[in-house]
């Protein structure tokens, strides 16, 4: 099998890939919006320390395991197991991984499937279907049944070409222009008046805010969440990597490229809140906080993007756009989990298992949409507030305590010689032992 599984083909394919994955409506979305709830820079200076002290250790622990395994998440486990009771505990640490991405994606792709449409507005009413833009910007069953198809449609369409075709070669495209999509619009919202005041807001922390329990939880959750961890993505992602590269850099690189982006998401969104303020828009709920949510995507900025008249349609077209590849970037790693798992482990064909498994999430996404008002936020919770931090914490509880520290050390040997007298080395064995599961379960059973 070995043999015909695939493998990025490049150094920068895998590290577009990775990013791909971890930079989503997280890093756009999410983090502008918790740092807009949570007191501005306080959040962001916690979110900094916890992904580089946190996620990243831990995202370690889930590329090493599959580089090791060279397989989807479940077998990859299991090669490291030596007991029939390591094997079950692997099993249910990778399948659960496994559903968990199918979990997520299942809500990801509706709101995906809304950036989708808010892309489609400004460009119908640039070509003068006036009706037809007030349908897709209006909640509906039909409306987001449609697009959320749509969105899987793409999703199917790229995992089923494989890895260096699909998922490396799109990433390489998409990414690119995502991020010139977000320097641009900066550079466009930093000329505009109230932008400057944003930035102030946006760069001056709260510090007595920083130890907040709450603040710290959300922080940790969404350092996970961007890193897509806890759900066999980046082990199947490590399993891709050639034995000749240095995991310690590139596991380093993509952190820094996804916190990176977030913080340049965030001096976007909170700037361009400012801007609309500027205008008229109010950006501050009735308890005195900065708006967020979906009212802040869906309400704030549109209102912006219409203040400025006809350039706003091209602004609003650029920013969906660039919310809708940053999800597909992502969806993608997301349908990757299962799919790979049925190809590896049940010898299925795989663009016809894509297919499958892509229809029968999507109807999980219907059933969703048809009872959005509870089942949205119920599944979300499910899988990033329970679902991903314990399987990410089993996952470092399989590297720290049940791999043998000599064949972890032979295996990061592989592409990075002298990493046993390196800080790295020193370090993280004992911080995924001890540090990191602690610290997962701790915020999470705050997090009850
Ligand atoms: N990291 C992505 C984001 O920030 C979301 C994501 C992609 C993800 N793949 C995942 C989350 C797998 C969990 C699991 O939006």
């Amino acid at each position: 099998m070995a043999a015909s599984r695939g493998a990025f083909s490049s150094r920068l394919g895998f590290i577009m890939a990775a990013a791909g994955s971890a930079v989503g409506l997280g890093n756009i979305w999410g983090f502008p919006t918790q740092t807009a709830s949570n007191g501005g820079a306080a959040f962001v200076l916690v979110y900094l320390v916890l992904a580089f002290c946190l996620a990243y250790p831990a995202f370690m622990a889930e590329l090493l395991i599959g580089r090791y395994g060279q397989a989807n998440a479940v077998t990859s486990l299991q090669k490291i197991s030596r007991n029939i009771f390591h094997k079950r505990f692997a099993f249910v640490v990778g399948f659960g991984g496994i559903i968990c991405a199918a979990l997520i994606l299942s809500f990801y792709g509706i709101l995906a499937g809304w950036m989708m449409s808010y892309a489609v507005e400004p460009f119908t009413r640039i070509i003068g279907m006036e009706s037809t833009a007030d349908w897709v910007i209006t909640q509906s069953l039909p409306r987001n049944l449609l697009f959320c198809a749509l969105f899987m449609f793409l999703t199917i369409f790229i995992i089923r070409r494989g890895v260096e075709e699909g998922i490396e070669k799109w990433s390489k495209r998409l990414m690119p222009v995502l991020i010139f999509l977000l320097l641009g619009l900066i550079s466009y919202v930093m000329t505009l008046k109230g932008a400057r005041e944003g930035v102030s807001a946006y760069l001056n922390p709260d510090i007595s805010r920083v130890l907040e329990p709450d603040l710290l939880i959300s922080a940790l959750g969404q350092a996970f969440f961007s890193l897509s961890l806890g759900t066999s993505v980046m082990v199947i992602y490590g399993s891709y990597i050639s034995k000749k590269e240095n995991l310690v850099t590139l596991g380093a690189q993509v952190t820094l490229i996804d916190v990176s982006i977030a913080f340049l998401a965030g001096l976007l969104i909170i700037p361009s809140m400012y801007v609309a303020q500027a205008q008229g828009v109010a950006i501050f709920a009735e308890d005195g906080s900065l708006i967020s949510g979906s009212s802040l995507v869906f309400t704030v900025l549109p209102s912006l993007f219409n203040s400025m008249g006809d350039i706003g349609l091209y602004v609003a077209l650029a920013f969906f756009i660039l919310m809708s590849v940053a999800a597909l970037t992502s969806s993608i790693s997301m349908l990757e989990g299962p799919v790979s798992y049925a190809v590896e482990r049940h010898n299925m064909e795989r663009k016809k298992v894509t297919t499958y498994i892509g229809i029968g999430i999507f109807i999980l996404s219907a059933i969703i949409i048809a009872n959005i008002s509870f089942m949205l936020d119920f599944v979300a919770i499910l899988a990033t507030q329970y679902g991903q931090p314990i399987i990410a914490m089993l996952c470092c509880v399989f590297v720290g305590w049940i791999w043998f520290r000599n064949d972890i050390l032979t295996e990061l040997k592989q592409g990075n010689d002298m990493v046993e007298h390196s800080l790295f080395w020193k370090i993280w064995p004992w911080y995924t032992k001890f540090v990191c599961p602690t610290a997962i379960a701790i915020v999470f059973w705050h997090s009850l």
